[in-house]
């Protein structure tokens, strides 16, 4: 995984770099952290020792070069919480601390994410100095609305720790797919019987969500329609929000010429109620349903494929695992489909069989579903975006 040199400076959001040290160690980065020296009166770098399981930096005390050593060190230089001061300073190239002074001689990807009082980020020169560092390609994650601490409401909060997360796995990867542009539908539809009650099933959408997150972080332009989903939305990425399958339909054939490559994920309702009752059903001895079929999209989708490229996902039963997936993928003119059992949905955990339409098969071993999504997007990479003439 990545070594990240994480720089502190002195907000009062400085104890959710805490928890970001934590989090980024949980996912196997190496850190490294450098205070400034304000930052000291806030937080103690013994507590930047224990989180981070390394020496903390204030100044040069044991290296004199330890300002060309740390940048060198690192994949990714990190200043989170950013004070508005050290953004203005690595805006105009001050280096007046170890920190602003590692800021100046990194040559690799710089993510600043600053935090202060509302009036303080509007300031034309603040304003002026996050256009500099845009301009030269640092990377700015912008802090959030809400109320902050000095009881004002507007733009100023540091980015949430889930958000500089997802920036950081963005950082570290290759863009294989800078340009193209990703379709992924997730989540359950529902079909409504009547105002309160609907069929529907048991995906969570964590799947879909984490397909949407890796191929953001390898490039991709990604947009997801999404119907009913109980798994937390990935940060960063527009999210489209539908009911019924009928709604999904309309906004996947809305942008299917838009997309180069649509992953449908989700799991449909394949039938929905003939009719649909305004208010709420009483309790009668028998009630019979009468269900229509629902439009099949990703059929619809195979049928006008173009150059696009059509990747489906389908559940089955254990022993018609790799016989239903591949008569899907026969009859829907997928390029791949991914195969799963009936216990992978609702679950956080996953393992399936990813199939090429040239008949080439990859296991992907039970792993929670971030992992899985990381292994089944590398294989699509490599295959249907590298190789396209030779495997569809
Ligand atoms: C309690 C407290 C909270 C502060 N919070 C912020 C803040 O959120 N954002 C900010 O830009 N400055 C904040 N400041 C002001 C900075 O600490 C001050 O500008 C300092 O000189 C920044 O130094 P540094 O960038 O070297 O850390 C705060 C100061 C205090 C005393």
């Amino acid at each position: 995984m990545g070594r990240i040199l994480l720089g502190v400076s002195s907000s009062i959001a400085i104890y959710k770099a805490c928890e970001l040290v934590r989090e980024l160690r949980k996912r196997e980065h190496e850190v490294r952290v450098v205070l400034s020296p304000f930052s000291e009166k806030f937080i103690s770098r013994l507590t930047f020792e224990a989180l981070s399981g390394n020496k903390t930096f204030v100044d040069w005390e044991d290296d004199p070069l330890l300002h060309i050593n740390l940048p060198r060190w690192s994949d990714l230089f990190i200043i989170a919480p950013c004070s508005i001061n050290t953004l203005s300073k690595v805006a105009l190239g001050i280096g007046d601390n170890l920190l602003t002074t590692c800021a100046l001689s990194h040559r690799g990807t710089l993510m600043l994410a600053p935090a202060g009082n509302p009036e303080m980020y509007k300031n034309p020169a603040i304003q002026e100095n996050l256009r500099r560092l845009r301009e030269r390609g640092v990377l700015i994650v912008e802090p959030e609305e809400g109320k902050l601490l000095c009881e004002e409401e507007g733009q100023g909060r540091l980015a949430s720790t889930e958000r500089l997360l997802d920036w950081v796995e963005y950082s570290l990867r290759p863009k294989p797919l800078m340009g193209k542009r990703v379709l992924i539908t997730v989540g359950a539809t529902r079909e409504f019987i009547d105002r309160v009650r609907f069929i529907s099933n048991l995906s969570s959408g964590l799947m879909g969500f984490s397909l949407a997150r890796v191929f953001r972080w390898y490039g991709a332009d990604v947009r997801v329609v999404a119907g009913f989903t109980t798994s937390q939305e990935p940060p960063n990425i527009e999210i489209i929000r539908v009911v019924s399958t009928q709604e999904m339909r309309e906004k996947v054939i809305g942008l299917k010429d838009w997309a180069d490559l649509v992953v449908m994920n989700s799991a449909v309702a394949d039938y929905r109620p003939a009719k649909t009752y305004s208010g709420k059903l009483k309790k009668e001895k028998r009630l019979t349903l009468e269900l229509i079929k629902n439009p099949d999209i990703l059929e619809e989708l195979g049928k006008e494929k173009g150059n696009k490229i059509l990747v489906g996902f389908a559940l089955e039963e254990e022993e018609k695992l790799l016989s239903g997936a591949e008569k899907k993928l026969k009859e829907k003119n997928l390029d791949a489909v991914v195969a799963n059992p009936l216990q992978s949905m609702g679950s956080n955990f996953y393992r399936g069989r990813l199939i090429f339409k040239d008949g080439q098969h990859f296991e992907i071993e039970e792993d929670d579903k971030l992992k899985a999504a990381e292994r089944v997007a590398s294989f699509l990479i490599e295959k249907l975006f590298k190789y396209p003439q030779k495997y569809r």
